[in-house]
């Protein structure tokens, strides 16, 4: 497994491997691998020849400075996992290579963004999109692998390939939970003890609600996954939306939509965790 820092030398070795014939898959990251992250790769490494990880921290789509300040940059270990799974090429450029110059391009995803993540958090899609786009430039991959865990951010990248007729595939990959059902993420590592203890809570309430769907309305369902959470005062949901899975509206009827999932967003001890649950 090779590490680049540079664009150039990067690129040089994704253009040999092409060369002799190679596939590549890319599996972009901010790092602070867990086995959420591993197991894009894994999948990856079977759709094919060679795997391109990048770790970047990408500070244009961080709309809070402290979380920017805070977010765990692990490099030599997460080099160390991904040496376990197969990974054959890691990208880890710095601020400064990735962005000589101040970024003046933004994008606007309309509708999928004016929900959920959209209003919390603006410019952060944008944000992502300017990043993942020009790793894409850099990159050239057949595949790109997203975790479902972002859920709203695979259908924003989705977009971004389609309304910029990019030539790669997108492949949505499941989320991976803690056994005892948390969604692996970054973030989870800046839980105290027992906040970490509390926080299976958010999906065990999640599959509590849907095992609701067939005697609730979607308003009920929004209302117990809500004030369950509530009632353990250390939660503090920042929104909980059941939307169509592609346009990512709210619905109001189970029936509006073929697919169906429920996106919430939960502070607990200062750390915001999201997670995602699919109804239909
Ligand atoms: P990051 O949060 O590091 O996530 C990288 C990828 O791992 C994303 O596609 C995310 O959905 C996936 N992932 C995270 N936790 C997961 C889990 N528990 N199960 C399955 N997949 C999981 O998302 C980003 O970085 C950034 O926004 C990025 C796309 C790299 C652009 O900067």
């Amino acid at each position: 497994m090779e590490v680049f820092s540079t664009i150039e030398s990067l690129k040089k070795a994704v253009s040999e491997a092409k060369n002799v014939g190679k596939t590549i898959g890319f599996v972009p990251t901010m790092g602070a691998l867990h086995e959420g992250h591993l197991s894009l790769i894994q999948t990856a490494k079977q759709h094919c020849d060679v795997v391109v990880v990048s770790i970047f921290v990408n500070p244009i789509q961080f709309n809070n400075a402290d979380d920017l300040k805070t977010y765990p940059r692990t490099l030599e270990a997460d080099c160390d996992k991904l040496k376990t799974v197969g990974c054959d090429m890691v990208f880890a450029p710095s601020v400064e290579e990735m962005y000589p110059e101040p970024v003046t391009e933004t994008y606007n995803f309309g509708e999928l963004e004016a929900v959920m993540e959209g209003p919390q958090r603006p410019g952060h899609f944008s944000g992502v999109a300017v990043v993942v786009r020009r790793l894409f430039e850099i990159v050239e991959p057949l595949k790109a692998f997203f975790g479902e865990k972002d859920f709203q951010q695979l259908a924003i990248i989705k977009q971004l390939v389609k309304q910029l007729n990019l030539n790669l595939e997108i492949v949505p990959c499941p989320i991976v939970r803690a056994d005892d059902g948390l969604a692996l993420s970054s973030r989870n590592m800046r839980l105290s003890a027992d906040a970490r203890a509390i926080a299976p809570k958010i999906y065990e309430t999640l599959c509590g609600g849907k095992n609701k769907m067939n005697e609730c309305t979607i308003d009920e369902v929004k209302t117990y996954v809500i004030d369950t959470l509530n009632s353990y005062e250390v939660f503090e949901p920042e929104y909980f939306e059941i939307v169509n899975d592609t346009t990512l509206q709210p619905i109001s009827d189970w029936n509006a939509s073929e697919g169906v999932v429920g996106c919430i967003a939960v502070w607990l001890d200062g750390v915001r965790l999201i997670d995602v649950i699919r109804f239909k």
